[in-house]
């Protein structure tokens, strides 16, 4: 861990730095304590029979939080994470924290460090983690009644080593990214689960990302939403509950039919992305927008349009990036303001 603020963020690998401070809450007898202000940032003592740490009660939520084009400080589409925080909390069956906790904790975490946060591109990433803490490796089956909600954050550069680069990805129409119950869940073993597929992609066909496709069923990569676009249309996978709500995919919606785009929320099969005449990229909090250049699926390697980032994909990211550091209106109210 490092908080030394001569780091540079863009520098070091994405996530591998940390602010000075952190809000913590205790959840004991069915309520979450929080102290009500920032503590420094420091390591927890855990029993070796942690819940979390044998039967995976744990989930996360990443957000960010950007300096504004006049200095100020804002963080994007709070209540939204603090929403799909809560549901990840409610589907590991642990009591639900009342969102003014958790979006309290946010504020004041990102307030407490806010002196960390890179100018744009970068940004203050902030993590949100609920750990079950229950001594006891017993309650395979029951779910932890002892737990820590806290909050940390990180000054970041790009998610991408190399900056806004075409990605190669790989489509896996075998292996499910998670399983049908956990889809919406930000849960580290989704994550778990997704590594092995992506480590071999990247080790046979050095790809950046696997976008899951059970079935001829596309959903999401590892960590991002999926999108195709032309000058028209843009087309993404319909919701259900078989992967993880983007809310960048949600601000990417409404702001390209701003722009004028028809969007369809609907199936998309492998065979009509390989034959997609138009351009793919993928959208997350840590990603922002990001092309795909290669496209490989089975024995074919696709290369998408001239395989550099379409025109198309770097309208709609410059979209989003001018509404995140205030350089654009906020109609949806997506920018909470903070102290700092
Ligand atoms: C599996 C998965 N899908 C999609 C996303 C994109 O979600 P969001 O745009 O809310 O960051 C993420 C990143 O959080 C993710 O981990």
């Amino acid at each position: 861990m490092t908080n030394d603020p001569t780091t540079d963020p863009f520098s070091a690998p994405f996530g591998s730095l940390f602010g000075d401070s952190m809000t913590v809450a205790n959840l004991a007898d069915g309520s979450y304590a929080y102290s009500g202000a920032a503590q420094a940032m420091e390591s927890f003592s855990l029993h070796p029979a942690t819940h979390a740490l044998h039967y995976g009660s744990t989930c996360f939520e990443g957000l960010k939080a950007h300096r504004q084009a006049d200095g100020s400080l804002a963080i994007f589409r709070l209540d939204d994470h603090v929403e799909r925080m809560r549901q990840s909390i409610g589907r590991l069956r642990m009591p639900v924290p009342e969102s003014d906790l958790i979006r309290t904790m946010i504020i004041d975490a990102v307030e407490a460090n806010a002196s960390f946060t890179p100018d744009a591109p970068g940004s203050l990433y902030i993590r949100p983690t609920l750990i079950g803490t229950a001594p006891n490796i017993g309650a395979a089956a029951a779910p932890s009644d002892q737990a820590i909600l806290y909050v940390i954050c990180s000054p970041v550069g790009d998610y991408f080593a190399g900056g806004v680069r075409p990605l190669t990805i790989y489509v896996e129409t075998k292996v499910p990214r998670t399983t049908p119950q956990f889809g919406m869940v930000k849960s580290g073993a989704n994550y778990a689960m997704a590594l092995g597929p992506t480590l071999d992609a990247k080790r046979d066909h050095g790809a950046d990302q696997v976008l899951f496709a059970q079935g001829d069923d596309i959903t999401e990569t590892g960590a991002s939403n999926f999108f195709m676009a032309d000058d028209d249309r843009l087309v993404t996978r319909h919701l259900d509950e078989s992967f993880l709500h983007g809310v960048t995919r949600n601000s990417v919606i409404q702001l390209a039919a701003d722009l004028g785009y028809e969007v369809e929320e609907r199936p998309i099969t492998v065979s009509e992305l390989a034959s997609w005449n138009g351009e793919v990229f993928l959208s997350g909090t840590a990603a922002v927008i990001a092309p795909v250049g290669t496209v490989v699926a089975g024995d074919a390697r696709v290369t998408v349009g001239d395989g550099q980032p379409g025109a198309n994909t770097l309208k709609i990211r410059e979209a989003l990036t001018t509404l995140l550091t205030g350089d654009a209106p906020d109609p949806y109210g997506w920018r909470t303001a903070v102290n700092g």
